[in-house]
């Protein structure tokens, strides 16, 4: 079994790396740590980068999960064992990283996935560009052509335990945060939304109304998930990404006790508040007030 320590890092394309930037830093409130012509590597913590924006398809989607010191080559073998295709990163690929080594592959879905060994941590503290209160790249949702299939490949293959499921969706945990990765019912592959904690309520609501005055679209919220406890803000980045602040996410402390939930998919089950999401992949298709 692969053991996924962390997250890493989410690395997608843009159609305008410029915009991109300008909203990571302005808007979400990343620091910028580097950028050469193509590639602009921003962080949310005390890691090298969290977040990695390249020019071009938008469509481009890969997000990183972080394995022990040695394991690379196990986990290459047990992912070729089990037929998926494996590619190990090229030196020019684990430099632009900052990892010491790196392989590549798709899950059932066709969602890209790197796992990386030894990514660099960043000597210099996390210097954001706006007061955002981020505390951290905490957990992605990722788009899933078949759930049931996805949640055997993160549970078997790799050490993802399911936390709750929300009507077919997991959520997954592969440490004490209640989730790192969500995979919601979907007719494609991507990254459905990026998640970054923040300190508290307060700075979920101060970022409600600055997105607000910065014409930026709310998708979902302000509102708090049943599943996870934490209080949440979705709202539309470039190239129809979808960001999230959450603050207050739940630790699964009691490995052993623990039994995941079934949540049925409906508005209540996403938000106990009675807000109502905007966004597809949460859609419930239910009466209006159930
Ligand atoms: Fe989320």
């Amino acid at each position: 079994m692969i053991s996924l320590k962390d997250i890493r890092y989410v690395r997608i394309g843009t159609a305008n790396l410029d915009d991109a930037v300008r909203y990571a830093t302005q808007i979400l409130g990343l620091e910028l740590v580097r950028r050469d012509r193509g590639t602009a590597y921003l962080r949310a913590d005390d890691r090298d980068h969290t977040l990695a924006y390249t020019a071009g398809n938008p469509r481009e989607q890969i997000v990183a999960f972080e394995i022990g010191c040695g394991e690379l080559e196990a986990a290459a073998a047990e992912l070729d064992n089990a037929s998926y295709r494996v590619r190990a990163g090229t030196r020019l690929e684990c430099e632009q990283r900052q990892v010491d080594s790196l392989i590549m592959f798709d899950d059932p879905s066709g969602n890209a996935i790197e796992l990386v060994a030894r990514p660099a941590h960043s000597g210099r503290r996390y210097f954001p560009s706006r007061d955002a209160g981020i505390t951290g790249f905490s957990h992605i949702g990722l788009h899933s052509i078949a759930p049931r299939t996805d949640e055997v490949f993160w549970t078997t293959v790799c050490n993802a335990r399911v936390s709750d499921w929300i009507g077919e969706a997991p959520l997954l945990r592969i440490d004490p945060v209640h989730h790192r990765v969500a995979l919601f019912p979907s007719k494609r592959s991507g990254v459905q939304h990026i998640n970054h904690q923040v300190e508290s309520i307060d700075d979920v609501m101060r970022s409600y109304y600055f997105l607000r005055e910065q014409n930026v679209r709310i998708l979902f919220g302000p509102g708090r998930h049943p599943t996870s406890g934490a209080m949440f803000l979705y709202f539309q980045g470039p190239d129809g990404m979808i960001y999230e602040y959450s603050s207050g996410v739940r630790l699964i402390t009691d490995e052993e006790g623990y039994r995941p939930r079934q949540f049925p998919a409906r508005n209540s089950s996403y938000c106990a508040w009675g807000a109502v999401p905007d966004i597809p992949e949460f859609e419930t298709r239910q009466a209006a007030g159930v």
